[in-house]
């Protein structure tokens, strides 16, 4: 008889050489794929989380912050390849203001708060196999960011993608790389431990870590938020920013009421007869930003205790071996989340921050807005909302991929006037145009150009 499809994917890891602690924690999780585990919260189980203090009440003295970010490193997930947008790579390698990608952005951010505040804030990207050797690449334009002899990055685990028929490692020769995927931003916990970044960052002095993902150029480091963390004395703490209409079909936080503890529940963890209550956004009023704070000395607590294995709900995420061929064979990737931990430590705490904040870039409509005159470049590399960000629905067809969309909007159109912008069908941008009130670009039919200098409103070219 074949060995099992765990045996199987355990035998690959062990000859690729990943670390025992990934192949445990991935082994857990194949447990909870075969018994078909969904992880549903019903609303029977929970109540709504309130009395969330805000950031801007904060009254947080300047020596107590100064001090617990001088005991902050800066941890940046960096590990996910952009699929959504066409891309095989780090999306933080993507132009975001004029020259300039998130990466450098986020390393002008860090000088920019080292110099305003003395803090050494060590800056360590968690990659993955596949977004390392380009993102060091553009790092060593600054020579100066590595501190202290600490590692400027860490490398995440990578695991088996399984055949969906019968969940055994996918079998790829055409591109063997393709065989394998990272599991998702939970690792982290995992790849702190294995890498022994943790233990470094500890014996180094740093007491904290603040993580966000690297295509959320809101979450600069922010003294403030460090001092209340510290004070608060929590093991972990997530930034959680207040639903909107908008995120009514999306994750929120909860209460469990068997514990108290704070849980994260996404909308693939609710029950049918739940959808009212959990979209509605007066009662589950907040959102998980997935900027985190973590206490690394409760961190390494927990990880001793747990074997390093930490009870992180399970995500199954399906795809095609190949994400660019949907022909290829589907494939089940064992993935979980990061914010998902908060669960793990007693006594987590949440802190409400405005949308500045959370920034992310999922899709090019996130982007265009991003690289826009809405948001204003500030010399300590922060991003300022000029004015409410409008909302833009690019047309799917021709503008989803970033390829596609790079050479339709080669320049970026001006949008701190408009409320809204809805492309249909194939149009070219020209230079220096404006988009005003809620502008509407019909399907021409074929492919079209917006000429240079053209105004953009609610009847299309003016
Ligand atoms: P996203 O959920 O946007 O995923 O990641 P992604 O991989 O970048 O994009 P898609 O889904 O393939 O289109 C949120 C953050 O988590 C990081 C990403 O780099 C991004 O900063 N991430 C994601 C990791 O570091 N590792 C992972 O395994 C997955």
């Amino acid at each position: 008889m074949s060995a099992s499809g765990l045996a199987q994917a355990q035998r690959k890891m062990t000859e690729g050489e990943v670390h025992p602690t990934a192949i445990d924690v991935f082994s857990r999780f194949y447990g909870l794929l075969e018994s078909g585990e969904t992880g549903v919260i019903p609303e029977s189980d929970v109540s709504p989380l309130t009395d969330v203090p805000h950031l801007a009440d904060l009254d947080v003295p300047d020596d107590v912050a100064r001090d617990a970010l001088a005991v902050t490193a800066v941890i940046k997930l960096n590990g996910g390849l952009g699929t959504s947008m066409g891309m095989d790579r780090a999306k933080s390698l993507l132009r975001v203001r004029d020259d300039r990608t998130f990466l450098d952005v986020i390393a002008g951010q860090v000088l920019a708060a080292r110099a305003a505040t003395g803090a050494r804030l060590p800056l360590v990207l968690m990659n993955s196999f596949r977004t390392r050797d380009d993102s060091l690449a553009a790092l060593a334009a600054y020579p100066d960011l590595a501190v202290d002899g600490l590692p400027l990055d860490f490398v995440q685990n990578r695991e088996p993608k399984l055949r969906a028929d019968d969940l055994t490692p996918v079998e790829w020769p055409a591109d063997p790389d393709l065989e394998w995927c990272p599991p998702g931003h939970g690792d982290l916990y995992t790849a702190l431990h294995a890498s022994g970044v943790l233990q470094a960052l500890l014996d180094a002095g740093f007491r904290y870590a603040t993580v966000s993902n690297s295509d959320n150029l809101g979450a600069a480091p922010d003294a403030q938020i460090a001092g209340w963390f510290a004070r608060s004395g929590a093991p972990f703490a997530a930034e959680v920013a207040r639903r909107t209409p908008a995120d009514r079909k999306g994750g929120h936080l909860v209460v469990r009421t068997a514990d108290g503890r704070i849980v994260l529940r996404e909308s693939a963890q609710t029950l049918p007869e739940d959808a009212a209550a959990a979209g509605d956004i007066d009662r589950h009023a907040y959102f998980n930003t997935n900027n985190l704070w973590l206490d690394l000395r409760a961190l390494s607590d927990e990880l001793a205790r747990t074997g390093g294995v930490l009870d992180l709900p399970l995500i199954r995420n399906e795809k095609t071996v190949d994400p660019s061929d949907k022909t290829s064979p589907k494939v089940v990737q064992i993935e979980s989340a990061m914010g998902a931990a908060i669960e793990v430590f007693d006594g987590a705490a949440v802190l409400e921050v405005d949308r500045s904040r959370f920034l992310p870039v999922k899709t090019t409509n996130d982007l265009l807005v991003l690289r826009s005159d809405v948001y204003l470049l500030a010399d300590d590399s922060r991003l300022t909302a000029q004015v409410e960000a409008p909302f833009v629905d690019l047309d799917e067809d021709h503008y989803k991929t970033i390829a596609a969309f790079d050479e339709r909007v080669p320049a970026t159109p001006s949008l701190v006037d408009a409320s809204s912008l809805r492309v249909r069908g194939d149009w070219t941008f020209g230079s220096g145009v404006v988009v005003t009130g809620d502008a509407v670009l019909d399907d021409p039919g074929e492919p079209s150009r917006v000429p240079d200098g053209a105004k953009l409103g609610p009847d299309g070219i003016v």
